[in-house]
């Protein structure tokens, strides 16, 4: 079956064409179309503005991706898009053109969940990854840790209990002058740090599978405004490597209780924007090899938001024969 997929969620348009045949994904195409430098200037994302840019290019790159494909409509069983979590109004934008391309084109519609989309990612690389697994997802929207017990069940056991891991490396980044979004900025950083300054985990000390990286963000924040009055000079470097190191081995910590709570599970699974992040992909090796488990991770262009993974966790929607219809919705949070 081949899906035609969309994704706007946050700030990137963008749509795919996917093929599922024989147990095996093909991405046949697959557009992005980035809002970054719209929203750099603001140093966040402005949703009234992702909105519009979003209205401005989703034509465009619709007929691209079509292009793309070398396929004619007819070609095509089905029209999929995000319709959960992001931000509403850039959720609407493709939820409706989504669902006028499903009608004019006479094809079914299926909606998808954008974290199990990012989960998804994962099986475009046909490396053979099954459920049950558990699964971090973690980017600048959203930080989950995910029991799949099927491509379909899946349940939150943790997750941050305020700042997403990727919002708040954007915003450390953003006090030390890095441009809007600075997390794979901090990312190259970190290494330069010869002397990682100590900060407080972001690890819950309790027995939940929490996390919390506002406190996290604001002891960085604390400890460069004490510099500054200090009028001492900024070891940028050793503040990227110590917060990196900090936000890396607070998810360590709670993906080796979530493993300790689900022993029958041998399976880690890694994906959303930060699962580009080159300390925590050489950390979670370290803890799956460690512990025996199996590691699957995002090749680096599906860690953040794209179609291709939409495409793919709509396959599974579709082999499952679960639709949507004219009256499906977009909502900003997950259930
Ligand atoms: O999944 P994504 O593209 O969009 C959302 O669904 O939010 O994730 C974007 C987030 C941003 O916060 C960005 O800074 C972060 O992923 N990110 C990184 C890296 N690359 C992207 N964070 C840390 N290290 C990276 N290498
Ligand atoms: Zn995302």
């Amino acid at each position: 079956m081949r899906i035609f997929a969309f994704e706007s969620s946050c700030d990137e348009t963008a749509a795919a064409v996917v093929e599922y045949k024989d147990g095996r994904f093909s991405v046949l195409s697959d557009v992005v179309a980035s809002q970054v430098a719209v929203h750099a200037r603001f140093g966040g994302v402005v949703p009234e503005i992702a909105s519009r840019a979003h209205c401005e290019a989703i034509s465009g790159i619709a007929y691209e991706t079509l292009k793309g494909c070398g396929l004619s409509v007819s070609e095509l069983d089905a029209v999929a898009v995000t319709n959960r979590p992001g931000l509403i109004g850039a959720l609407l934008v493709g939820v409706n053109f989504a669902k006028a391309l499903a009608y004019a084109w006479g094809k079914p519609l299926i909606s998808v969940n954008h974290i199990k989309g990012h989960i998804a990612a994962n099986y475009l690389m046909n490396t053979g990854l099954e459920p049950p697994f558990l699964a971090f997802v973690a980017s600048g929207g959203h930080t989950s840790i995910v029991r799949a017990d099927g491509y379909r069940e899946q349940t939150v056991i943790g997750g941050t209990r305020d700042d997403a891991m990727g919002e708040c490396f954007d915003k450390v980044a953003r006090v030390m002058g890095m441009p809007y979004p600075g997390g794979a900025a901090l990312d190259k950083l970190a290494y330069e740090g010869k002397r990682p300054v100590a900060f407080p985990s972001a690890a819950i000390h309790d027995d939940s599978l929490d996390l919390s990286f506002s406190g996290l963000k604001t002891a960085v924040l604390n400890h460069i405004n004490a510099q500054k009055q200090k009028e001492a000079p900024l070891a940028c470097a050793d503040i990227a490597a110590g917060f990196v190191q900090s936000a890396v081995s607070s998810v360590v910590r709670k993906l080796e209780m979530a493993f300790d709570r689900n022993p029958e599970l041998h399976t880690l699974v890694l994906a959303g924007g930060v699962a580009a992040n080159s300390h925590l992909r050489a950390a979670l090796e370290r803890f799956a090899a460690e512990r025996g488990l199996s590691l699957f991770m995002p090749a680096l262009r599906y860690c953040g938001d794209n179609a291709a993974m939409i495409g793919a966790a709509a396959c599974l929607e579709y082999e499952a024969g679960i639709f949507s219809d004219e009256a499906l919705n977009a909502y900003a949070f997950s259930m």
